[in-house]
């Protein structure tokens, strides 16, 4: 799911995210069963009734794979435009081969990831990651 040697700052922040994101569900960071439950979670959809499969032609490149990211963040904002969540799920391609036998996805075809979808559950505190400051992440060039 993730470049093999995934190098700081990197890694720091996905390590703080997941773990201010799965505290938020209820689970430690020191719980012996962590993983457990954080795949039980994704594989629940996070108790979403609906998700969307998005896949990629295999002879697509990085180029096509950005479009494509493009592509769910504006599907994810029509959502939202009809008051649903959504969660980008790239833990489905762990089970690819099953994922795509179960949606009949053609041969040469390459899972991107999932997208779960659903309305918020209410009286549940929103879960929101923190956000590296944009300092960190943009550079702005001649300004
Ligand atoms: C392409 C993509 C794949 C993701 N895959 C997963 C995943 O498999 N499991 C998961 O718990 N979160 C995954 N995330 C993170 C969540 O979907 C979500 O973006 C993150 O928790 C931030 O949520 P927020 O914007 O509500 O703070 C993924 C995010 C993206 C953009």
């Amino acid at each position: 799911m993730y470049p093999a040697e995934l190098t700081s700052p990197y890694v720091d922040r996905f390590s703080t995210a997941a773990g201010q994101r799965y505290k938020a569900l209820g689970i430690e960071r020191d719980d012996p069963d962590r993983s457990m439950k954080v795949a039980a979670l994704n594989s629940e959809a996070f108790g979403a009734p609906v998700v969307l499969f998005c896949y990629l032609d295999q002879t697509m490149g990085p180029g096509q794979w950005g479009d494509a990211g493009m592509h769910l963040q504006t599907v994810m904002l029509l959502l939202r435009a009809e008051g649903l969540h959504s969660c980008p799920q790239v833990m489905w391609t762990m089970y690819r081969k099953t994922v795509s036998q179960v949606v009949g996805a053609d041969d040469g075809l390459e899972l991107f990831c999932g997208v779960a979808v659903g309305f918020e559950k209410e009286g549940v505190p929103p879960l929101r990651t923190g956000r590296a400051d944009m300092t960190e992440t943009i550079s702005f060039i001649g300004m």
